[in-house]
């Protein structure tokens, strides 16, 4: 799919623009025509004649070499690309594009393009988890530049953590996903729970959970990428959500309820990723519980489980849908039901009861004491039919990008 297309490749600074030999050659195997364009810095770890030798085109170093009587460069490549990759992008381009600055080829060039930017960056753990760069991604992602997540291990400084580029073959498959002229969830309504509830005891004051948010969010944000309509419904957290996602925000586990059980007749999938509480306080006190209020004993009633609720509301194949969605306009009666299980022990056998007791279609279990809070998780995803897939410790963005891919398997059959 890639045959004929026009790839520009953006090579920068890092120690990883090696790789960009075989990245040029993959997309050379595959019929793409690619012209690479090299920072001054990438020059230092990668010759420009290896690059023009794999590519059999010309490499652009300089802003300046261009004859003054031919055409501007930089502005006839932009009108010919159909894609511009940056791989590997440094922290120091990232900031560059994020601000607007145009002082080489490679960042003129990118504000002139018109075509999607596809950003691959490769750094050390602390530069990539820096603030500043994650506003900078947010910034460009905000305007639609997309982003392989850089992969999680060694890295060149001697390091481990997040920061090496994505394989070869994960870049590959985001230009030809970029590019692919459909989506595999276009057309289908998402519904996405993220968050941790929290439950009022007092005005002030309530029972909460250390759920980030991270992994929902995710989730929404790579459904909108898989074209599908996303409605993501958030309870408490530090996150902004994915931009051209409907966002509903609530606090409780009963508002949760009541936004899912809203939402649900006429959506095909459901993604249940919030960290909804078990226990809500029996009372809510309306006056603040005073320092001296001794010996206090908050009494605790159960929550509805949401996800048991809409697993008996789901049609079971063979069966009739049950009474009270027949009646709904617009009702999707075949939905695909995603649960998350969090456990502390017993994760794949505690997983695969809750799939079953749950009606689910798939789970994902992690262990919670390696996802909460982090920006990258390990899960298993278990489907109904007892397909089990351990992922490795992936970010959370792309986790969400593998439970999607199975999601839109799942829409095949
Ligand atoms: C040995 C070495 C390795 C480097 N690796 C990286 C890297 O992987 N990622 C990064 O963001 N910067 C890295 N840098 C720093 C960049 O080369 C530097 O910020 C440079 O200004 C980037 O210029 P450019 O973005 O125009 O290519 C490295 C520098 C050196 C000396």
């Amino acid at each position: 799919m890639l045959k004929g297309k026009n790839i520009i490749l953006g090579i920068t600074g890092s120690i990883a623009a090696y790789k960009s030999a075989e990245l040029t050659s993959q997309l050379v195997k595959l019929g793409a025509n690619v012209t690479a364009i090299m920072t001054k810095a990438a020059t230092h770890f990668i010759s420009p004649l290896t690059l023009s030798t794999l590519s059999k085109n010309k490499v652009i170093t300089d802003l300046f070499e261009t004859p003054l009587n031919s055409e501007v460069e930089h502005i006839n490549l932009a009108d010919k690309a159909d894609i511009l990759l940056i791989a590997p992008a440094t922290a120091n381009i990232i900031g560059k594009i994020a601000a607007g600055i145009a002082d080489d080829f490679l960042t003129t060039f990118a504000l002139a393009c018109k075509s999607p930017i596809l950003i691959a960056p490769a750094m050390n753990e602390r530069m990539y988890l820096n603030p500043i760069l994650q506003e900078n991604i947010k910034k460009l992602k905000k305007q639609g530049v997309y982003f392989v997540e850089p992969e999680v291990g060694n890295l060149a400084c001697g390091e481990q953590g997040i920061g090496r580029l994505a394989d070869v073959h994960k870049i590959v498959a985001a230009i030809e996903s970029i590019l692919k002229p459909t989506s595999p969830l276009k057309g289908k309504k998402i519904l996405i729970t993220a968050g941790g509830t929290q439950e009022p005891i007092d005005p002030i004051r309530y029972i909460g959970n250390r759920s980030s948010g991270k992994m929902g969010y995710a989730l929404a944000g790579v459904a909108k990428e898989f074209g599908a309509e996303v409605t993501l419904i958030s309870a408490p957290t530090q996150l902004e959500p994915p931009a051209g996602v409907q966002t509903i925000f609530v606090e409780t586990a009963s508002q949760m309820r009541d936004e899912v059980l809203k939402a649900f007749p006429t959506v095909d999938i459901v993604i249940s990723a919030a960290a909804v509480a078990d226990f809500s306080p029996k009372e809510i006190k309306t006056q603040k519980i005073k320092k001296t209020t001794l010996p206090l004993v908050i009494e605790l009633e159960k929550t509805i489980d949401i996800l048991a609720e809409l697993g008996q509301k789901k049609q079971v194949p063979g069966l009739k849908p049950v009474p009270d969605l027949k009646s709904v306009p617009g009702l999707k009666p075949d939905k695909i039901l995603v649960g998350f299980a969090a456990e502390s022990e017993n994760l794949i056998s505690n997983a695969k009861a809750k799939l079953k007791e749950k009606n689910l279609d798939l789970i994902v279990a992690n262990d919670i004491k390696t996802a909460f809070g982090k920006d990258t998780t390990q899960v298993t995803i278990i489907t109904k039919d007892g397909e089990c897939e351990e992922l490795p410790l992936l970010s959370k963005t792309e986790t969400a990008r593998e439970i999607m891919k199975k999601i839109s398997k799942f829409l095949d059959r």
